[in-house]
């Protein structure tokens, strides 16, 4: 029988990070030649359901300078979204994450479900049981890194950066609240790593591959 892979999660603010070091994780994985694969949440050109969240998102960021009314128009109800990021997370869990981890292979994945904990719960107030229960078949991460960074330089870094999806999170205020919550559910869970993430790529790398250690040999 094989040893299960072990399934690695990416968490934190927009901006935090994430991509950068799950990429560094997946260039170090490639140099010691092991077996990964990377993934994502919304996950993005794979599913029509992603596909259809984004298609939210664009509608809401292009009808966002029209009249209050027409942006409340396009945009889902904070509840729906929960449902529509599930539904995606079931297709991820089953058809993606679990034969991959069952065949050995570890998993890095860019957000989970914490992810609608922290935007659904604490910015659009979705019942936190209610998220939880809309999630219960998901297993859980073998470790889960919290990258956490001062909203003011997270923002910093994506000024500029013109059509980004999801951009109704991405002020100040918002990051703020799901930065708090992300603290509080890295308390809440098991296996979460906080990792301060407001150093140079280097050094943010070197902690988180210090706490994978024990789990994988890289
Ligand atoms: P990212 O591509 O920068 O990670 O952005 C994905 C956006 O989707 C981010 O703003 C957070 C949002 N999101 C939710 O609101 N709920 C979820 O469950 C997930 C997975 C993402």
């Amino acid at each position: 029988m094989t040893n299960k892979g072990k399934f690695i999660v990416f968490e934190g603010i927009d901006a935090s990070g994430k991509g950068t070091q799950s990429n560094l994780l997946c260039e170090r994985f490639d140099e010691l030649k092991i077996n990964y694969i990377y993934t994502r949440e919304p996950l993005m050109e794979i599913s029509s359901i992603s596909r259809l969240i984004n298609g939210v998102a664009d509608l809401t960021a292009k009808y966002n300078g029209l009249t209050p009314q027409n942006s409340k128009k396009f945009k889902l109800a904070p509840q729906t979204m929960s449902l529509l990021f599930a539904a995606d997370r079931a297709e991820h869990v089953q058809k993606i994450i679990i034969p991959t981890l069952e065949k050995g292979i570890n998993v890095v994945c860019d957000r989970y479900y914490a992810s609608s904990l922290a935007y659904q719960g604490a910015l659009d107030n979705v019942d936190e049981d209610w998220i939880l229960q809309i999630n219960r078949f998901c297993i859980q991460p073998d470790i889960v890194f919290l990258l956490d960074i001062d909203p003011n330089k997270s923002l910093n870094r994506i000024k500029g950066e013109k059509d980004r999806r999801h951009a109704e999170f991405e002020e100040l205020s918002k990051q703020i609240l799901v930065r708090d919550k992300y603290l509080k559910l890295s308390k809440q869970f098991k296996n979460w790593k906080i990792i301060n993430a407001d150093d140079n790529k280097e050094s943010i790398f070197q902690k988180i591959i210090a706490e994978l250690k024990p789990l994988i040999n890289c």
